[in-house]
């Protein structure tokens, strides 16, 4: 049946449900995660996205190869369009499991895939916490995670680490064991402070804390430190699998660069796994996120690992960099960021001051007082000539 106006009409006179009301009446404690976006402000400028820097949210900073774009649009394409008229391979399809399970080096019945790894978080969430439970994160961490813990009314326990930029898990221990949550929110390298929490102190609060769950956020993972046994990035995966309460949650959004496509994925035990899907949507991972993640995959060796290769090298180089122009530039070794610390916590007006030069960096002194996190590109010397000019005309920053 068409709708007609008079339809309209009538659902127009219905009354009008104040949704942002509701929320608030339901979670009177749960802080609004507000990011601001940049793309807007991209858009206005009317340059082309490769004259921007756009460093303010940790995504990759290269495109995905050309095969990706073409297995997408190949997939629009074909039959004409046919196959966009039905649902998704659901739970992701079998062959990007199978895919994953390889990259990951785990069994097919320990991936589950997500629409990307923040819904990951959520359904960890809402199987494991409540009214009545807590949830420990060693902070400054994503504060995303914080407002999935709040909602499900759970209480959310900040450590803040002496030094944010040392994974102290001795401290996080005793932080557990005074606090006594239900889950333990560690993220792997963290962000923002590029921190690890290795495999083996992992392994130990997981042993010495059977009844906490422990959520390991590995969205950086591949830009992660190399672990000298193995040869390649460190990673709980392999622990998530063998013990049932560790989760690892991963993401195509950073060294993929696919963002856009919204595709991440959950490696635990098959037992953990069945927990989550009471919640889980099996439509949730749209198609093209599946055709764009199975076709990353296979470049993982040309494409992408070159990519991060030269990240970590380009971030060594630009902490270097601003460390010889005097600037305080902190890294806790791992991920694809850094933090630059700005006198008298005037992080907005840096940001504000780079946005004139077309670079776009994330002011996180909200959760991170007195800090900016710039995201590491291939670029970066135009950064830091960018922040050094901005320093100096601020006035805060002495001539060497
Ligand atoms: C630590 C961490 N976890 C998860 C996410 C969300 O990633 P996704 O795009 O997979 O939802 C982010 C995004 O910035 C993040 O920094």
């Amino acid at each position: 049946m068409a709708v007609s106006r008079a339809h309209l009409a009538v659902s127009q006179e219905h009354e009008v449900v104040d949704l942002d009301a509701v929320r608030r009446a339901h979670a009177p404690r749960v802080p609004r995660y507000d990011p601001t976006t940049s793309l807007e402000k991209i858009a206005r400028s009317q340059l082309p996205p490769t004259a921007v820097l756009k460093l303010d949210w940790n995504e990759g900073t290269i495109a995905p190869p050309a095969s990706v774009s073409a297995a997408m649009v190949a997939h629009i394409q074909s039959a004409d369009g046919a196959y966009l008229k039905w649902y998704p391979n659901l739970a992701g399809g079998d062959a990007l499991r199978a895919e994953l399970a390889a990259y990951c080096r785990v069994g097919q019945d320990n991936v589950l895939v997500t629409n990307g790894s923040d819904d990951a978080l959520i359904l960890l969430c809402q199987a494991f916490l409540g009214h009545g439970t807590s949830a420990l994160a060693p902070t400054p961490t994503y504060e995303h995670f914080c407002v999935n813990a709040l909602v499900t009314g759970a209480n959310l326990i900040r450590l803040d680490l002496a030094d944010p930029f040392v994974a102290d898990s001795d401290f996080v221990a005793s932080g557990i064991a005074r606090h006594r949550p239900s889950m333990a929110y560690l993220v792997s390298p963290n962000n923002p402070t590029g921190i690890q929490w290795s495999t083996e102190d992992v392994r130990d609060l997981a042993d010495r804390f059977p009844d906490v769950m422990f959520v390991v956020d590995e969205a950086y993972h591949e830009f992660g430190a190399i672990d000298p046994s193995t040869g390649r990035p460190m990673t709980c995966a392999e622990l998530a699998v063998s013990t049932r309460n560790v989760v690892v949650t991963r993401t195509f959004s950073k060294a993929f660069c696919l963002a856009s496509v919204r595709c991440g994925y959950v490696v635990a035990h098959p037992a953990t796994l069945e927990q989550l899907r009471s919640f889980y949507n099996p439509k949730s991972v749209n198609q093209l996120a599946q055709v764009a993640a199975l076709a990353a995959l296979h470049e993982f060796d040309g494409h992408y690992r070159p990519y991060i290769e030269l990240t970590h090298e380009s971030r060594e180089r630009f902490v270097l960099d601003l460390e010889a122009r005097g600037i305080s530039v902190h890294s806790g070794g791992a991920g694809n960021f850094v933090c630059v610390w700005v006198p008298d916590g005037r992080t907005a007006e840096l940001c504000r001051r780079l946005e004139d030069h077309a670079i776009y960096v994330r002011d996180i002194n909200a959760r991170f007082p007195g800090f900016v996190r710039i995201t590491i590109g291939l670029e970066m010397g135009r950064v830091a000539d960018a922040i050094d000019e901005a320093l100096h005309a601020m006035g805060v920053l002495d001539p060497i």
